[in-house]
Protein backbone atom coordinates (compact mmCIF):
# COMPACT_ATOMS: atom_id res chain seq x y z
CA UNK A 1 0.00 0.00 0.00
CA UNK A 2 0.86 3.34 -0.94
CA UNK A 3 0.42 6.58 1.27
CA UNK A 4 0.02 9.66 0.17
CA UNK A 5 0.57 12.46 2.65
CA UNK A 6 -1.48 15.56 1.75
CA UNK A 7 -0.06 18.75 3.72
CA UNK A 8 4.01 19.20 4.78
CA UNK A 9 3.70 20.77 7.76
CA UNK A 10 4.65 19.39 11.57
CA UNK A 11 2.21 17.03 11.47
CA UNK A 12 2.41 16.11 7.93
CA UNK A 13 6.14 15.34 8.10
CA UNK A 14 6.23 13.70 11.18
CA UNK A 15 3.11 11.47 10.01
CA UNK A 16 4.92 10.71 6.67
CA UNK A 17 7.86 10.07 7.96
CA UNK A 18 6.96 7.45 11.02
CA UNK A 19 5.06 5.46 8.13
CA UNK A 20 8.14 5.49 5.99
CA UNK A 21 9.77 4.36 9.24
CA UNK A 22 7.32 1.45 9.98
CA UNK A 23 8.59 0.05 6.08
CA UNK A 24 5.66 1.54 4.20
CA UNK A 25 5.92 4.09 0.81
CA UNK A 26 5.60 7.30 1.49
CA UNK A 27 4.94 10.75 -0.99
CA UNK A 28 4.45 13.64 0.70
CA UNK A 29 2.42 16.42 -1.46
CA UNK A 30 2.88 20.23 -0.57
CA UNK A 31 1.49 22.75 -3.24
CA UNK A 32 4.50 25.05 -1.45
CA UNK A 33 7.21 24.13 -4.30
CA UNK A 34 9.95 26.06 -2.10
CA UNK A 35 9.17 23.08 0.76
CA UNK A 36 9.25 20.35 -1.52
CA UNK A 37 12.42 21.21 -2.56
CA UNK A 38 14.12 21.77 0.97
CA UNK A 39 12.41 18.30 1.96
CA UNK A 40 13.80 16.30 -0.80
CA UNK A 41 17.37 18.08 0.19
CA UNK A 42 16.71 16.56 3.65
CA UNK A 43 16.15 19.93 5.11
CA UNK A 44 12.84 20.69 7.73
CA UNK A 45 11.49 24.45 7.70
CA UNK A 46 10.95 23.72 11.96
CA UNK A 47 12.84 21.90 14.53
CA UNK A 48 12.08 18.70 16.29
CA UNK A 49 14.53 16.70 17.89
CA UNK A 50 15.43 13.36 15.63
CA UNK A 51 13.07 14.64 12.74
CA UNK A 52 15.95 15.84 10.40
CA UNK A 53 18.08 12.59 10.95
CA UNK A 54 15.01 10.25 9.97
CA UNK A 55 14.58 12.85 6.89
CA UNK A 56 17.45 11.92 6.05
CA UNK A 57 17.75 7.95 6.35
CA UNK A 58 14.14 7.77 4.49
CA UNK A 59 15.29 9.92 1.58
CA UNK A 60 18.61 7.68 1.14
CA UNK A 61 16.12 4.52 1.93
CA UNK A 62 13.72 5.75 -0.75
CA UNK A 63 10.22 5.25 1.76
CA UNK A 64 9.86 8.39 0.88
CA UNK A 65 9.67 11.48 -1.79
CA UNK A 66 8.33 14.87 -2.08
CA UNK A 67 6.04 16.50 -4.63
CA UNK A 68 3.96 19.11 -5.78
CA UNK A 69 1.63 18.13 -7.96
CA UNK A 70 -1.62 16.69 -6.46
CA UNK A 71 -2.69 14.99 -9.47
CA UNK A 72 0.29 12.87 -9.67
CA UNK A 73 0.42 12.37 -5.86
CA UNK A 74 -3.18 11.37 -5.50
CA UNK A 75 -3.83 9.19 -9.05
CA UNK A 76 -0.57 6.69 -7.86
CA UNK A 77 -1.35 6.37 -4.40
CA UNK A 78 -4.84 4.31 -2.73
CA UNK A 79 -4.12 5.97 0.70
CA UNK A 80 -4.30 9.46 1.54
CA UNK A 81 -3.81 11.54 4.51
CA UNK A 82 -5.13 14.72 4.89
CA UNK A 83 -2.66 16.69 7.15
CA UNK A 84 -3.34 20.62 5.78
CA UNK A 85 -3.31 23.36 8.52
CA UNK A 86 -7.03 24.16 10.28
CA UNK A 87 -6.06 27.79 11.64
CA UNK A 88 -8.47 29.06 14.23
CA UNK A 89 -11.15 31.86 12.49
CA UNK A 90 -11.54 34.87 14.54
CA UNK A 91 -14.98 33.68 16.12
CA UNK A 92 -13.00 30.80 17.42
CA UNK A 93 -14.21 28.44 15.02
CA UNK A 94 -11.89 26.03 13.17
CA UNK A 95 -11.09 27.31 8.95
CA UNK A 96 -11.94 24.25 7.05
CA UNK A 97 -10.53 25.91 3.75
CA UNK A 98 -7.07 23.70 3.44
CA UNK A 99 -8.98 20.37 3.74
CA UNK A 100 -11.84 21.64 1.57
CA UNK A 101 -9.45 22.21 -0.67
CA UNK A 102 -7.67 19.20 -0.19
CA UNK A 103 -11.28 17.09 -0.60
CA UNK A 104 -11.16 19.02 -3.62
CA UNK A 105 -8.05 18.44 -5.46
CA UNK A 106 -8.44 14.33 -4.52
CA UNK A 107 -12.52 14.60 -5.80
CA UNK A 108 -10.73 16.39 -9.06
CA UNK A 109 -7.94 13.84 -9.52
CA UNK A 110 -8.87 10.37 -8.77
CA UNK A 111 -9.57 7.93 -10.92
CA UNK A 112 -9.65 4.49 -8.50
CA UNK A 113 -10.86 3.38 -4.82
CA UNK A 114 -9.61 5.87 -2.39
CA UNK A 115 -9.18 5.81 1.53
CA UNK A 116 -9.37 9.01 2.39
CA UNK A 117 -7.87 9.64 6.42
CA UNK A 118 -8.12 13.00 8.25
CA UNK A 119 -5.38 13.49 10.55
CA UNK A 120 -5.53 17.50 10.55
CA UNK A 121 -8.11 18.05 13.86
CA UNK A 122 -11.59 19.30 12.37
CA UNK A 123 -14.78 20.12 14.25
CA UNK A 124 -17.28 17.36 14.17
CA UNK A 125 -19.02 16.36 11.25
CA UNK A 126 -16.26 17.33 9.15
CA UNK A 127 -15.46 13.87 8.03
CA UNK A 128 -19.17 13.50 6.78
CA UNK A 129 -18.94 17.24 4.73
CA UNK A 130 -15.34 15.68 3.05
CA UNK A 131 -17.74 12.68 1.66
CA UNK A 132 -19.54 16.21 0.04
CA UNK A 133 -16.77 18.03 -0.80
CA UNK A 134 -14.77 15.17 -2.75
CA UNK A 135 -18.17 14.31 -4.54
CA UNK A 136 -18.92 17.88 -5.71
CA UNK A 137 -15.41 18.26 -7.39
CA UNK A 138 -15.52 14.64 -8.87
CA UNK A 139 -15.47 14.60 -12.99
CA UNK A 140 -16.34 10.69 -12.74
CA UNK A 141 -18.02 8.88 -9.56
CA UNK A 142 -15.16 6.81 -8.17
CA UNK A 143 -15.78 5.23 -4.99
CA UNK A 144 -14.16 6.01 -1.92
CA UNK A 145 -14.09 5.75 2.11
CA UNK A 146 -13.32 8.98 4.62
CA UNK A 147 -11.75 7.71 7.91
CA UNK A 148 -11.15 10.12 11.18
CA UNK A 149 -7.47 8.68 12.49
CA UNK A 150 -6.60 11.77 14.95
CA UNK A 151 -3.29 12.70 16.14
CA UNK A 152 -1.76 13.28 19.54
CA UNK A 153 1.71 14.02 19.14
CA UNK A 154 3.45 16.53 20.97
CA UNK A 155 5.59 18.97 19.56
CA UNK A 156 9.17 18.25 20.98
CA UNK A 157 8.50 14.97 21.36
CA UNK A 158 6.51 13.82 18.14
CA UNK A 159 9.06 10.95 17.02
CA UNK A 160 8.59 9.60 20.80
CA UNK A 161 4.42 9.91 21.02
CA UNK A 162 3.97 9.00 17.50
CA UNK A 163 6.13 5.48 17.93
CA UNK A 164 4.75 4.85 21.15
CA UNK A 165 1.26 6.51 21.01
CA UNK A 166 -0.65 5.70 24.47
CA UNK A 167 -4.08 4.85 21.68
CA UNK A 168 -4.88 4.68 18.19
CA UNK A 169 -8.37 6.36 17.60
CA UNK A 170 -9.96 5.20 14.01
CA UNK A 171 -13.09 6.68 13.18
CA UNK A 172 -15.07 5.46 9.83
CA UNK A 173 -18.60 3.97 8.68
CA UNK A 174 -17.02 1.31 7.18
CA UNK A 175 -15.23 -1.53 8.79
CA UNK A 176 -12.94 -2.68 5.69
CA UNK A 177 -11.51 0.81 5.09
CA UNK A 178 -11.15 0.78 9.27
CA UNK A 179 -9.47 -2.69 8.80
CA UNK A 180 -6.86 -0.99 6.27
CA UNK A 181 -5.73 1.59 8.40
CA UNK A 182 -5.76 -0.42 11.11
CA UNK A 183 -3.15 -2.14 9.58
CA UNK A 184 -1.05 0.43 9.00
CA UNK A 185 -0.09 0.89 12.55
CA UNK A 186 0.38 -3.34 12.82
CA UNK A 187 3.67 -2.70 14.35
CA UNK A 188 3.17 -0.46 17.18
CA UNK A 189 2.06 -1.94 20.53
CA UNK A 190 -0.79 0.27 21.63
CA UNK A 191 -4.76 -0.12 21.81
CA UNK A 192 -6.93 0.56 18.68
CA UNK A 193 -10.20 2.03 19.35
CA UNK A 194 -12.64 2.28 16.42
CA UNK A 195 -15.46 4.10 16.47
CA UNK A 196 -17.93 6.21 14.58
CA UNK A 197 -16.22 9.55 12.63
CA UNK A 198 -18.24 12.06 15.02
CA UNK A 199 -16.62 10.48 18.16
CA UNK A 200 -13.37 9.90 16.95
CA UNK A 201 -13.43 13.47 16.08
CA UNK A 202 -14.73 14.53 19.21
CA UNK A 203 -12.23 12.70 21.41
CA UNK A 204 -9.67 14.47 19.81
CA UNK A 205 -11.35 17.87 21.21
CA UNK A 206 -12.09 16.57 24.34
CA UNK A 207 -8.72 14.89 25.17
CA UNK A 208 -6.80 18.56 24.64
CA UNK A 209 -9.57 20.20 26.25
CA UNK A 210 -9.09 18.08 29.52
CA UNK A 211 -5.58 18.56 29.81
CA UNK A 212 -5.89 22.19 29.45
CA UNK A 213 -8.23 21.87 32.00
CA UNK A 214 -5.44 19.89 34.31
CA UNK A 215 -3.54 22.51 33.40
CA UNK A 216 -5.60 25.54 34.29
CA UNK A 217 -6.69 23.56 37.08
CA UNK A 218 -3.29 23.46 38.68
CA UNK A 219 -2.49 27.04 37.83
CA UNK A 220 -5.30 28.58 39.67
CA UNK A 221 -4.61 26.24 42.75
CA UNK A 222 -0.95 27.82 42.45
CA UNK A 223 -2.32 31.20 42.94
CA UNK A 224 -4.14 30.14 46.28
CA UNK A 225 -0.77 28.34 46.89
CA UNK A 226 1.08 31.60 46.60
CA UNK A 227 -1.12 33.21 49.17
CA UNK A 228 -0.83 30.61 51.56
CA UNK A 229 2.64 30.30 51.42
CA UNK A 230 2.09 26.85 50.40
CA UNK A 231 4.14 24.81 47.61
CA UNK A 232 2.34 23.85 44.63
CA UNK A 233 4.75 21.58 43.67
CA UNK A 234 4.68 19.63 46.62
CA UNK A 235 0.82 19.35 46.59
CA UNK A 236 0.21 18.61 42.58
CA UNK A 237 3.32 16.31 43.91
CA UNK A 238 0.74 14.65 46.37
CA UNK A 239 -2.19 14.96 44.33
CA UNK A 240 -0.49 12.95 41.39
CA UNK A 241 -0.15 9.56 43.68
CA UNK A 242 -3.66 9.11 43.51
CA UNK A 243 -3.88 6.83 40.30
CA UNK A 244 -6.97 8.37 39.54
CA UNK A 245 -5.74 11.76 39.19
CA UNK A 246 -2.37 11.02 37.19
CA UNK A 247 1.21 12.75 37.78
CA UNK A 248 0.71 14.36 33.93
CA UNK A 249 0.19 17.78 33.11
CA UNK A 250 0.09 18.94 36.71
CA UNK A 251 2.61 21.24 36.27
CA UNK A 252 1.96 25.08 37.07
CA UNK A 253 3.15 27.60 35.04
CA UNK A 254 2.62 30.83 33.38
CA UNK A 255 0.10 28.69 30.98
CA UNK A 256 -0.36 26.90 28.05
CA UNK A 257 0.45 27.70 24.53
CA UNK A 258 1.12 26.22 21.19
CA UNK A 259 -1.16 25.23 18.08
CA UNK A 260 -3.54 23.49 20.08
CA UNK A 261 -4.86 23.99 23.42
CA UNK A 262 -5.66 27.13 22.76
CA UNK A 263 -7.21 26.54 19.40
CA UNK A 264 -8.76 23.46 19.69
CA UNK A 265 -10.46 24.97 23.22
CA UNK A 266 -12.06 27.75 21.20
CA UNK A 267 -13.03 25.47 18.47
CA UNK A 268 -14.63 23.15 20.91
CA UNK A 269 -16.52 26.08 22.62
CA UNK A 270 -17.42 27.19 19.41
CA UNK A 271 -19.37 24.03 18.68
CA UNK A 272 -20.61 24.11 21.76
CA UNK A 273 -22.41 27.42 21.26
CA UNK A 274 -23.36 25.79 18.31
CA UNK A 275 -25.04 23.49 19.55
CA UNK A 276 -26.36 25.87 22.05
CA UNK A 277 -24.96 23.99 25.43
CA UNK A 278 -22.61 25.95 27.57
CA UNK A 279 -19.25 24.10 28.26
CA UNK A 280 -18.78 26.77 31.38
CA UNK A 281 -15.60 24.27 32.76
CA UNK A 282 -13.93 25.00 29.69
CA UNK A 283 -14.40 28.84 29.24
CA UNK A 284 -12.79 29.36 32.72
CA UNK A 285 -10.32 27.56 31.68
CA UNK A 286 -9.70 29.59 28.91
CA UNK A 287 -10.13 32.83 30.84
CA UNK A 288 -7.89 31.47 33.44
CA UNK A 289 -4.96 30.79 30.99
CA UNK A 290 -5.54 34.32 29.43
CA UNK A 291 -4.65 36.14 32.96
CA UNK A 292 -2.36 33.98 34.14
CA UNK A 293 1.37 35.57 33.14
CA UNK A 294 -0.34 38.82 34.12
CA UNK A 295 -1.50 37.55 37.69
CA UNK A 296 2.25 36.43 38.32
CA UNK A 297 3.57 39.11 36.53
CA UNK A 298 1.71 41.46 39.25
CA UNK A 299 3.14 39.69 42.24
CA UNK A 300 6.91 40.00 40.76
CA UNK A 301 6.25 43.28 40.15
CA UNK A 302 6.04 43.94 43.85
CA UNK A 303 8.65 41.95 44.95
CA UNK A 304 11.10 43.63 42.29
CA UNK A 305 9.54 47.65 43.45
CA UNK A 306 8.23 47.93 39.94
CA UNK A 307 9.23 46.96 36.29
CA UNK A 308 9.51 49.78 34.45
CA UNK A 309 13.04 51.15 34.19
CA UNK A 310 14.09 47.74 34.57
CA UNK A 311 16.57 45.73 32.62
CA UNK A 312 15.05 42.55 32.34
CA UNK A 313 16.46 39.13 30.81
CA UNK A 314 13.41 36.70 29.18
CA UNK A 315 15.12 32.76 29.04
CA UNK A 316 13.27 30.70 27.05
CA UNK A 317 10.31 32.32 24.31
CA UNK A 318 9.07 29.18 22.51
CA UNK A 319 5.85 28.04 24.09
CA UNK A 320 7.38 24.79 25.64
CA UNK A 321 11.31 23.31 25.46
CA UNK A 322 12.65 21.16 22.29
CA UNK A 323 10.34 23.60 19.65
CA UNK A 324 11.33 26.73 17.87
CA UNK A 325 7.32 27.04 17.57
CA UNK A 326 6.61 30.85 19.00
CA UNK A 327 2.68 30.35 18.80
CA UNK A 328 0.03 31.45 21.41
CA UNK A 329 3.94 31.27 23.34
CA UNK A 330 3.33 32.60 26.82
CA UNK A 331 6.61 34.36 26.74
CA UNK A 332 5.32 36.70 23.77
CA UNK A 333 2.51 38.06 25.91
CA UNK A 334 5.08 38.76 28.75
CA UNK A 335 7.10 40.74 26.27
CA UNK A 336 4.30 42.77 25.04
CA UNK A 337 2.89 42.88 29.07
CA UNK A 338 6.75 44.68 30.39
CA UNK A 339 7.01 46.63 26.97
CA UNK A 340 3.93 48.72 27.78
CA UNK A 341 6.07 49.15 30.88
CA UNK A 342 9.39 50.79 29.47
CA UNK A 343 11.60 47.93 30.56
CA UNK A 344 14.71 47.21 28.74
CA UNK A 345 14.65 43.27 27.60
CA UNK A 346 17.10 41.03 26.66
CA UNK A 347 16.00 37.89 24.63
CA UNK A 348 17.45 34.31 25.05
CA UNK A 349 16.38 31.17 23.14
CA UNK A 350 18.61 28.35 22.89
CA UNK A 351 16.67 28.30 19.08
CA UNK A 352 13.62 29.74 18.55
CA UNK A 353 14.13 33.37 17.46
CA UNK A 354 11.81 36.75 18.37
CA UNK A 355 9.71 37.93 15.32
CA UNK A 356 10.69 41.33 13.51
CA UNK A 357 7.25 42.76 15.01
CA UNK A 358 8.33 42.41 18.65
CA UNK A 359 12.40 43.42 18.75
CA UNK A 360 13.56 47.44 18.89
CA UNK A 361 16.44 48.75 20.75
CA UNK A 362 14.55 47.86 23.97
CA UNK A 363 13.69 44.56 23.25
CA UNK A 364 16.43 42.59 21.90
CA UNK A 365 17.84 38.97 21.42
CA UNK A 366 21.37 37.71 22.27
CA UNK A 367 23.20 34.59 21.49
CA UNK A 368 24.34 33.48 24.67
CA UNK A 369 22.97 33.31 28.33
CA UNK A 370 26.50 35.11 29.19
CA UNK A 371 25.54 37.99 26.98
CA UNK A 372 21.77 38.07 27.66
CA UNK A 373 22.40 38.18 31.47
CA UNK A 374 24.54 41.27 31.73
CA UNK A 375 23.45 43.86 33.78
CA UNK A 376 20.50 42.49 34.33
CA UNK A 377 18.09 43.58 37.36
CA UNK A 378 16.04 39.93 36.83
CA UNK A 379 15.74 36.86 34.93
CA UNK A 380 11.56 36.09 33.61
CA UNK A 381 12.17 32.16 32.89
CA UNK A 382 9.39 31.49 29.93
CA UNK A 383 9.98 27.79 28.87
CA UNK A 384 12.06 24.90 30.74
CA UNK A 385 14.97 24.24 28.72
CA UNK A 386 17.72 21.99 30.16
CA UNK A 387 20.05 24.85 29.14
CA UNK A 388 19.05 26.72 31.89
CA UNK A 389 18.64 23.69 34.63
CA UNK A 390 22.24 23.12 33.16
CA UNK A 391 23.78 26.88 33.22
CA UNK A 392 26.54 28.17 35.60
CA UNK A 393 23.80 30.00 37.90
CA UNK A 394 27.04 31.18 39.75
CA UNK A 395 28.85 32.37 37.32
CA UNK A 396 26.06 33.86 35.26
CA UNK A 397 25.30 35.78 39.07
CA UNK A 398 28.19 37.54 38.28
CA UNK A 399 27.31 39.24 35.71
CA UNK A 400 23.93 40.75 36.54
CA UNK A 401 23.59 44.00 38.35
CA UNK A 402 20.54 42.85 40.35
CA UNK A 403 19.54 38.96 41.65
CA UNK A 404 15.85 38.49 41.09
CA UNK A 405 14.81 35.19 39.11
CA UNK A 406 11.12 34.91 38.63
CA UNK A 407 11.09 30.96 37.20
CA UNK A 408 7.53 30.87 35.04
CA UNK A 409 8.26 26.90 35.17
CA UNK A 410 9.25 26.04 38.76
CA UNK A 411 11.81 24.75 36.74
CA UNK A 412 15.01 25.45 38.48
CA UNK A 413 16.09 24.81 42.26
CA UNK A 414 15.11 27.04 44.30
CA UNK A 415 17.07 26.26 47.22
CA UNK A 416 19.82 26.40 45.20
CA UNK A 417 19.12 29.66 43.76
CA UNK A 418 18.49 31.21 47.47
CA UNK A 419 21.88 29.70 48.57
CA UNK A 420 23.74 31.35 45.42
CA UNK A 421 22.48 35.15 46.39
CA UNK A 422 19.30 35.42 43.90
CA UNK A 423 15.89 36.45 45.28
CA UNK A 424 14.14 33.36 43.66
CA UNK A 425 10.30 33.68 42.87
CA UNK A 426 8.68 30.82 41.31
CA UNK A 427 4.50 30.05 40.30
CA UNK A 428 2.78 29.19 43.56
CA UNK A 429 6.43 28.48 44.74
CA UNK A 430 7.84 30.65 47.05
C1 LIG B 1 -0.60 19.05 22.78
C2 LIG B 1 -1.08 17.65 23.21
O1 LIG B 1 -0.31 17.20 24.35
C3 LIG B 1 -1.01 16.67 22.07
O2 LIG B 1 -1.54 15.41 22.47
C4 LIG B 1 -1.81 17.23 20.90
O3 LIG B 1 -1.75 16.38 19.78
C5 LIG B 1 -1.31 18.61 20.51
O4 LIG B 1 -1.35 19.47 21.65
P1 LIG B 1 1.75 20.23 22.40
O5 LIG B 1 0.94 21.48 22.26
O6 LIG B 1 2.79 19.93 21.38
O7 LIG B 1 0.79 18.95 22.45
O8 LIG B 1 2.53 20.30 23.81
P2 LIG B 1 2.22 19.87 25.33
O9 LIG B 1 3.41 19.16 25.83
O10 LIG B 1 0.93 19.21 25.49
O11 LIG B 1 2.19 21.32 26.05
C6 LIG B 1 1.22 22.30 25.73
C7 LIG B 1 1.38 23.50 26.64
O12 LIG B 1 1.00 23.18 27.97
C8 LIG B 1 2.82 24.02 26.73
O13 LIG B 1 2.82 25.43 26.70
C9 LIG B 1 3.31 23.52 28.07
O14 LIG B 1 4.29 24.34 28.64
C10 LIG B 1 2.01 23.56 28.88
N1 LIG B 1 1.99 22.63 30.02
C11 LIG B 1 2.01 21.28 29.81
C12 LIG B 1 1.91 23.13 31.32
O15 LIG B 1 1.87 24.35 31.53
N2 LIG B 1 1.86 22.25 32.35
C13 LIG B 1 1.88 20.89 32.19
O16 LIG B 1 1.81 20.16 33.18
C14 LIG B 1 1.96 20.40 30.86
Amino acid sequence: MNILIMGMGYVGVTTGLVFAELGWQVTGLDTDTRKVEALSQGKLSFYEPGLDLLLQKHIASGKINFISSPEMGIRQNDIIFICVGTPSDKDGSADLQAVRGAAQSIGTFMDDYKIITVKSTVPIDTNRKLVEWVKESQIHPHPFDVVSNPEFLREGSALFDSLNPDRIIIGSDNEQAAIVIQSLYDSIKAPVFVTKPRTAELIKYASNAFLATKISYVNELARLCESLEVNVTDVTKGMGLDQRIGPHFLKAGIGYGGSCFPKDSMALLYTAKEQQVELSILERVVAVNNSQSSHFLNIWEQKIGGFSGKTIAILGISFKPNTDDLREAPALSIIQQLQHKQVNLRIHDPIAKLPEALSSDMVQQFETLEITLQQCDAVILCSEWKHYREADWLQLRALMKDYYIFDGRNTLNGQEMTKLGYAYYGIGNR
